[in-house]
């Protein structure tokens, strides 16, 4: 999800495409202004945080771009090009690494790989199931070696 910062600033561009360069499909997407309600469900495990207040606040400041990407172990790979929560510890090629330089202003959220079934469970808060759509990349065979079709 491209946060407030991330829209305001024009990035939405560019970061769905490092997203579909690296290989990843798009299979839902959504531009939305998030309800208070929306937002505290969504960042509920940080309720008791100090932060808290203010991140719902920021969140819920203006449009987000939420997205579903679908690949080979996507949700991992898409926290590695995402980088460290903090941006100032974010490795340069990395989203926040690039973008960003405050913590409260880190551009994307996504899913946490190391908490099982979060992706869902953010999938169901922003998505109905009919919003996600099936189709083959064009690419696929080109993407996954395993998809190649042997014509010897
Ligand atoms: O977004 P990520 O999963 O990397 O980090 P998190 O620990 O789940 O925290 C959620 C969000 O809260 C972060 O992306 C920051 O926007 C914000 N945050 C903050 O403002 N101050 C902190 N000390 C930690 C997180
Ligand atoms: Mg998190």
């Amino acid at each position: 999800m491209i946060k407030p910062d991330g829209v305001h600033r024009q990035l939405i561009g560019e970061i769905i495409t490092r997203f579909e360069q690296r290989g990843l499909k798009i299979v839902a997407s959504k531009f939305v202004h998030l309800s208070r309600e929306r937002a505290e469900e969504h960042y509920q495990e940080h309720t008791q945080k100090d932060f808290f207040d203010d991140l719902v606040e920021f969140i819920t400041s203006g449009p987000v771009m939420a997205m579903v990407l679908e690949g080979a172990d996507a949700t991992r790979q898409v926290r590695s090009m995402v980088g460290e929560t903090d941006p100032a510890e974010s490795a340069p090629g990395t989203i926040r690494g690039d973008f960003g330089l405050d913590l409260g202003r880190n551009v994307i959220h996504a899913s946490d790989h190391e908490d099982p079934g979060a992706n869902e469970q953010e999938i169901d808060l922003f998505f109905d199931s009919d919003e996600l759509i099936e189709y083959d990349r064009i690419d696929s065979e080109w993407l996954y070696e395993w998809l190649r079709v042997c014509l010897i």
